[in-house]
């Protein structure tokens, strides 16, 4: 970054503090900027500080995972609830890999080869497939904001502490649960046009209290035309399979399931990687 435009974002975030400070809006400041400061650029940097200031949130109060595509932070909001944001990495490791997922939807034609252009695609994108999940009734969390790289969503908690992954908790009524979750993929599939692309009991979030379970991670789903939908939803579904097989479900047949959903057979070829 040049000296001019990293002297005019200190100036700017300078500014934002003392709007902030006038305003006397506590921020944890401290907290938020170790909490940022290492891993993302000023850019990002500058948009929270305007997300505050607009009042989206009041101030980032932990950090809920960090991962090699994005992190995701809890953050205190001005009516004493909380929203999850989720800061995808400029300099994502996988940027190649993550191209396959973009290219080939319509909704993203004009994807700038720039990583930085990209990652904003990818953000947008996963803003876009949880609205569509809302409009199905998918539980989901709620999307409320994205911004560059930079998604701010519902917080998925027991009122108390963060959801724990599907794959930590061992749920009330498995057999119920796999029908209910299926069912949903179903409803993804024909209603929202969606394949999930990296469903599995690692983005599904559980409630023991309410036996609730939330579709997380949507940044990757397809749309159903994309050439590699087909492959995407049979992994899925194996995926899926293979937790609930895991934990003593009579799960449906890998062939069987898809046809259910899809309507259709599985490509023999595509199948026969998961009928070993
Ligand atoms: N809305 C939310 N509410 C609460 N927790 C969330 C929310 N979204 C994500 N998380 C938590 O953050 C973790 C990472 O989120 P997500 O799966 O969307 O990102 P990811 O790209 O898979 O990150 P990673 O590279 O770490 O796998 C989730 O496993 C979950 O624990
Ligand atoms: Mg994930």
């Amino acid at each position: 970054m040049s000296d001019d435009l990293s002297e005019f974002i200190d100036k700017k975030i300078d500014d934002l503090n003392r709007k902030v400070d006038k305003n006397r809006i506590r921020i944890k400041e401290d907290n938020m900027l170790k909490l940022v400061e290492t891993v993302f650029d000023d850019k990002t940097r500058l948009i929270l500080f305007s997300m505050i200031n607009k009042g989206i949130f009041k101030s980032i109060t932990g950090a809920i995972s960090t991962g090699k595509e994005a992190n995701v932070y809890y953050a205190d909001t001005f009516d004493n609830s909380a929203v999850a944001i989720k800061i995808f990495r400029i300099d994502a490791p996988s940027f190649k890999k993550m191209r396959q997922y973009v290219e080939g939807d319509y909704r993203f034609k004009k994807v700038s080869g720039k990583r930085s252009g990209f990652i904003e695609v990818w953000a947008k994108k996963e803003f876009k497939n949880l609205q569509r999940l809302k409009q199905h009734d998918i539980p989901s969390p709620k999307p409320i904001l994205v911004e560059r790289n930079i998604l701010v969503m519902e917080y998925l908690s027991d009122g108390e502490y963060v959801l724990p992954l599907l794959k930590d908790s061992y749920p009330i009524k498995p057999n119920k649960l796999y029908k209910r979750i299926m069912e949903k993929v179903k409803i993804l599939y024909r209603d929202a046009k969606l394949v999930h692309g990296d469903l599995s009991a690692y983005n599904i979030l559980y409630n023991k209290d309410t036996d609730e379970f939330f579709i997380i991670d949507v940044s990757q789903s397809v749309l159903e035309d994309h050439p590699k939908a087909d492959e995407f939803l049979l992994r899925d579904l194996n995926n899926l399979n293979n937790y609930f097989a895991g934990i003593g479900v009579n799960t449906i047949e890998l062939n069987k399931l898809y046809k259910w959903i899809r309507g259709e057979e599985a490509d023999p070829i595509l199948i026969s990687k998961y009928l070993i």
